[in-house]
């Protein structure tokens, strides 16, 4: 059964075509991070006009990568929240045109959801309930035990910033760039004496919290004066230092709290989800650390795509899930 995905929930128009929820035959992402990048953050109506302007181009590549016509489409796929409200529009509505013109089923699908699921898209391994799964995107820092398709329990969530707005707050008050992730990953590369900056524990509870070593992160960069325009070779060198204290507390806050809440909870398997999941360190440490198998999506995976968004919504199409032509985008979506 071939799912076409749509997603336009942030900054990355995707489109792709999966077959059974396992196969990717195409996955096509326009990213705008270039565009973006000026403004040192995503702006919201500039994100909404480029999904309008890449939609359907990017719509007729996925189709031609996979070789098929929509003829050959059995359901329609498509995030309707969280994200943006104006960049979700878009996709909810090409998604509701194509499944209305070409009689097709069409299947909403909650962005984490969809990311949990980039998990099924790896052939050598299909993930085993009980499963905790961590969600680590832009918006989000979520501990969630998943018994079946479709069944989420919330143990933890972040008290206050998300992971990947730390890392992109992080990477901006430091003055090494945007988007924080991969930037902090880059600049980071090499670094033998990381900073050191604090954990925050949150103990007795599956919660996170990211706002206080952010602070820390802002009082320390002040005391070395690193200043975040055109700083110079040597100054670059210590945010760098900074940053690798950043990411080392953050990563090990993560993979301390998960490994607990696997053993606490014996589940078979941890599954990690989202774009901070792209992180090496992340994934090292985590793969090192784990008591119980663990998978990760390949990093492309992980940030915003479409293959995940069909994988999801072949499972909810074949649990029974039928069109919903009220259809409309929830910006604040949640999970559980
Ligand atoms: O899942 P995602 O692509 O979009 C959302 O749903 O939010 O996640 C984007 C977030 C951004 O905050 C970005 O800085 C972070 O993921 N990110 C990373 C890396 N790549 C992306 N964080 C750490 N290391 C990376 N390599
Ligand atoms: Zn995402």
């Amino acid at each position: 059964m071939k799912i076409l995905g749509i997603e336009t929930s942030c900054d990355e128009t995707a489109v792709a075509v999966v077959e059974d929820g396992t196969s990717i035959l195409s996955n096509v992402i326009a990213s705008q991070v270039e565009i973006h990048s000026r403004y040192g953050g995503i702006v919201p109506e500039i994100a909404s006009r480029q999904h309008l302007l890449a939609s359907i181009p990017i719509l007729e590549k996925a189709l031609q990568d996979a070789n098929i016509q929509l003829e050959d489409i059995d359901a329609i796929a498509v995030t309707n929240g969280p994200g943006l409200a104006g960049s979700l529009v878009v996709g909810v509505n090409l998604a509701k045109s194509l499944a209305l013109a070409s009689d097709l089923p069409l299947i909403s699908v909650n962005h984490l959801e969809g990311h949990i699921y980039a998990n099924w898209l790896d052939e050598r391994n299909t993930p085993e309930f009980p499963l905790l799964c961590l969600i680590v995107s832009g918006g989000h820092t979520d501990l969630v035990l998943m018994t079946d398709h479709g069944k989420y329990e919330q143990l933890g969530r972040t008290r206050d910033d998300a992971a990947g707005e730390a890392f992109d707050k992080v990477a901006r008050l430091l003055g090494l760039g945007y988007p924080g992730g991969p930037v902090i990953e880059k600049a980071t590369i090499g670094i033998e004496n990381p900073r050191r900056l604090p954990r925050a524990w949150l103990k007795g509870t599956d919660d996170f919290s990211f706002s206080g070593l952010k602070t820390a992160t802002l009082h320390m960069a002040r005391d070395l004066e690193i200043i975040a325009d055109e700083p110079s070779p040597a100054i670059h060198k210590i945010a760098a230092e900074v940053a690798a204290g950043f990411q080392e507390s953050v990563v090990d806050v993560l993979v301390t709290k998960t490994c607990e809440a696997a053993q606490k909870c014996n589940v078979r398997q941890i599954l990690l989800a989202g774009g901070v999941a792209a992180n090496t360190q992340l994934r090292e440490t985590m793969t090192k650390r784990t008591p119980v198998p663990i998978s990760i999506p390949s990093p492309i995976l992980c940030t915003d795509n479409a293959a995940m968004i069909a994988s999801c919504g072949y499972f909810r199409f074949v649990a029974g899930e039928t069109s919903r032509w009220d259809l409309d985008v929830n910006a604040n979506l949640q999970l559980v």
